[in-house]
């Protein structure tokens, strides 16, 4: 039994299964193709909302200040340990499926199931996070042009219901953050006694992006590519127009919470980053994967490191930093200064930015479960291909609807959390994984090498877990909780009905 746990499927295994026409995608993306979906994941409301508690802190932990500067280093030097060897195991795995196939084919299937389940935390719960972020933009731009949607429509009821205690405890004293949610608690309906609060802005958009990914990958591509170049515009305007505004005397205390606050920051702005993997997701719709995955992974790394760490500069230098702890800091440091017109333009392309975030994400979930159930650990219903689009429709239809119940009740920074916690782990694993199939395989062709093994990937062990260990205990334990319900569903199902199961292999 102890065997079986461990049992691996062997990487020509993974190929030839792949190969089964009645399970296969279709190859239709090229390298520019590859970074657009990169850069497309990337930016998204990591730089345009996480970036805000990341540095004013919020009630119970300090941020980092000025020093963001330094956990956007920090990120990035992790990331990229991790990225590299990311694009061996892409490379060497081109097959939909990310870290849960590159796992299966070297550590064993349980700890594929773990990765496979964890990934979830990274793609759909990263998600929920994500649509949130973008439904308090949307909804901030609504009322900027004039149209009102009700708060209740737009927030969550936890959150509202938070912000209403807190503005009472505070005797009047409303911070900006807290505007949006108390509107909501204050206006809200209730039906037979049930308080009325949900987002349905972040399920409409969740819905329209499932719609766009079931009728086919070459027009989401194409619909992902307009949005990156808007992104990318966007951000460059706020590096230009904003540093027109820069105070230097911002930039000091440059520490203000001491390291402490480096590494928080460093913890929470790592979902800025989250995505640069996501592409690895898109291996078996490459053209040329062994080429095509590696240079869209660093490559997309790099780009973003450098514009992320210029926008910190410059936000920094806007505004003083405990004003940036509310939900869209790049558009309020514009307010600040009073430049309402490129407020608006900056939360016009928070909105675009996010949207792009979303169909990636939406776009990964449901070839990680679609290689699983190929594999036989989920249902055979899951790998079905849509006879007319090639895309796996039913995957992505249920990811959409798990995805928007769930932003519709939940509270936006306990979900960054626990999607920097999961993906974390993933990246562990990975690093790991690369290792393990040095020494098991040493002589399969790799088209792209990890330098420096195994420095590299316990180096970005290492930094994972330290990354990990910002974190508050709260977000470890509901990190445990969804590990142990994943062997509870691996042990009930996935264990017995595994094709490494059967007689045949
Ligand atoms: N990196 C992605 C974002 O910031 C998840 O939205």
């Amino acid at each position: 039994m102890f065997r079986q746990l461990f049992r691996t499927k062997s990487l020509d295994a993974i190929m030839h299964e792949a190969e089964n026409p009645a399970h296969q995608l279709k190859r239709a993306l090229g390298s520019f193709d590859i970074i657009m979906l990169g850069i497309g994941a990337i930016i998204g409301s990591g730089i345009f909302a996480t970036i805000g508690t990341a540095v004013a802190g919020d009630a119970l932990r300090p941020g980092a200040g000025p020093a963001i500067v330094l956990s956007f280093g920090l990120t990035a030097v992790a990331c990229a340990f991790c990225g590299l060897c990311y694009a061996e195991f892409a490379s060497l795995v081109p097959i939909a499926g990310s870290a849960y196939t590159y796992s299966y084919a070297t550590l064993g299937e349980l700890v594929a199931w773990i990765i496979g389940w964890d990934l979830i935390i990274e793609y759909a719960v990263g998600n929920v996070a994500v649509a949130i972020a973008w439904a308090a933009y949307f909804h901030q731009l609504c009322e900027g042009i004039g149209w009102h949607i009700p708060a209740w429509l737009a927030v969550d009821y936890r959150s509202a219901a938070q912000a209403a205690e807190a503005a009472l405890k505070s005797g009047g004293q409303v911070d900006a953050s807290l505007l949006l949610p108390l509107e909501a608690w204050r206006a809200h309906p209730t039906v037979l006694g049930i308080p009325v609060i949900f987002n349905a802005l972040a399920v409409g958009i969740v819905a329209v992006i499932t719609w766009l990914l079931i009728i086919g990958v070459k027009e989401s591509v194409r619909v992902n590519n307009a949005m990156v170049v808007v992104k990318l515009v966007i951000l460059m305007f706020f590096i230009y127009a904003g540093a027109q505004f820069v105070r230097p005397e911002h930039w000091t205390p440059f520490m203000p919470n001491g390291f402490s606050g480096v590494w928080v920051g460093a913890s929470l702005i790592f979902f800025a980053y989250i995505g640069f993997d996501a592409i690895s997701t898109a291996a078996e719709e490459c053209k040329h994967p062994e080429r095509d995955l590696p240079i869209g992974i660093i490559g997309s790394l790099v780009i973003c490191t450098v514009i992320y760490i210029a926008v910190a500069l410059v936000l920094t230098g806007m505004v003083p930093w405990q004003h940036l702890g509310v939900a869209d800091p790049l558009a309020a440091a514009f307010a600040y200064v009073h430049s309402d017109v490129s407020a608006g333009i900056v939360a016009v392309g928070a909105v675009v930015s996010m949207t792009a975030v979303l169909l990636v994400f939406q776009y990964g979930q449901p070839r990680i479960f679609f290689s699983m159930s190929r594999d036989g650990l989920l249902p055979a219903y899951f790998s079905r291909v849509h006879p007319k689009y090639k895309t796996p429709h039913i995957t992505t239809f249920w990811t959409g609807v798990a995805v928007a119940a769930v932003s519709a009740v939940a509270n936006i920074n306990e979900i960054v959390e626990l999607t920097n916690i999961g993906t974390l782990f993933a990246f562990v694993l990975v690093c790991a994984g690369v290792i393990v199939l040095r020494v098991k395989e040493p002589d399969r062709k790799r088209a792209f090498r990890t330098p420096l093994v195994p420095l590299v990937p316990i180096l970005g062990i290492a930094s994972c877990i330290y990354l990990m260990m910002g974190l508050p205990a709260i977000t470890w334990i509901r990190f445990g909780a969804w590990l142990a319900a994943g062997l509870v569903v691996y042990a009930l199902f996935g264990w017995r009905k595994s094709r490494l199961s059967g007689p045949a292999t």
